[in-house]
């Protein structure tokens, strides 16, 4: 193999000690809280939001998981965040999505006080990010730029491409690394499976980052020799000779793309873990602006 692997998993371990020393560095001055909600019974959800408090507890972060049932009424929802709003507790709150479909998740994103915002899902922290002026850096593309700083993989100047526009990833990568500053300054396409010709567009990328849910999406001959691969895709495909019954498989394929490329994350273990490291972050973050 050509590429040189980037870890993740080590990575985030080193953000969550960093995090952990800087909690415990607040001695007996409190101890940031992290609230979240999670409506229904998706099994995914439950892992992500199972390690999310797992990490926070190994951090020193006081956490807290509220688990609704899949009938509650976005009024009960929307009630649930008000309280956690004015609970001095908690300094963040993430409402885990997706959220059943008979409620309003934007309704829900904009009830969540933006200084307490976390994901930064509310528009006023979106906004806040486009002009280059964030509060918390949405904690995906965060970590994905973190990864390239760590591995001194400088994105100023290069063509990044984004393959997804989710409001989650795509869009938020792009508003991170084209913002004028160290560890971005980069040409950004966000790009979309609805491109007349979408290979002519990721053939052109020094970095591609690739966030479009779809299995092994990207293969090798729709990247560029020496390309950085970031693959955001958790997808679980179905695989019988394992005892769970699937496998989980990012969005490119990676085997043969590792032959190409001069970096890649693999899946599970690349960006993955950075999400978490990163939600840590933004806690401690919301804790000392809600305690200047
Ligand atoms: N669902 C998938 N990713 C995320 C995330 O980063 N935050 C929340 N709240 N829900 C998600």
């Amino acid at each position: 193999m050509k590429a040189q692997i980037i870890d993740g998993k080590s990575v985030a371990a080193q953000i969550r000690e960093e995090v952990r020393n800087d909690v415990a560095a607040l001695a007996g001055n409190g101890k940031p809280g992290l609230a979240v909600i999670l409506v229904g019974n998706d099994p995914a959800s439950e892992v992500y939001v199972r390690n999310k408090g797992r990490a926070c507890e190994k951090a020193g972060i006081h956490s807290v998981t509220r688990k609704l049932p899949e009938t509650t009424s976005e009024a009960e929802l929307l009630a649930e965040i008000d309280a956690l709003n004015n609970d001095n507790n908690f300094h963040g709150i993430l409402v885990q999505l997706p959220l059943p479909p008979h409620i309003d998740a934007q309704k829900v994103i904009e009830a969540v006080s933006p200084e307490k915002d976390v994901d930064c899902f509310h528009p006023f922290n979106v906004g806040k990010l486009v002009i280059g002026m964030p509060l918390f850096a949405p904690c995906t593309p965060a970590g994905i730029v973190e990864l390239l700083a760590r591995y001194n993989i400088d994105p100023s100047g290069k063509h990044v491409v984004v393959l997804g526009r989710s409001n989650i990833v795509g869009k938020p990568m792009a508003n991170l690394l084209v913002q004028k500053a160290k560890g971005a300054n980069a040409i950004v396409t966000v790009a979309h499976s609805a491109a007349q010709d979408l290979k002519a567009l990721t053939l052109q990328a020094d970095i591609l980052v690739a966030a479009i849910g779809r299995p092994e999406f990207v293969t090798a001959d729709m990247v560029k020799e020496d390309a950085v691969i970031i693959d955001v895709g958790i997808n679980r495909v179905d695989d019988p000779s394992r005892e769970r019954g699937y496998r989980l498989t990012g969005d490119v394929d990676f085997e043969s793309i590792a032959e190409k490329a001069s970096y890649i994350t693999p899946v599970p273990g690349g960006v993955g873990p950075m999400t978490i490291a990163m939600l840590l972050k933004n806690t401690l973050t919301a804790y000392q602006n809600l305690n200047r």
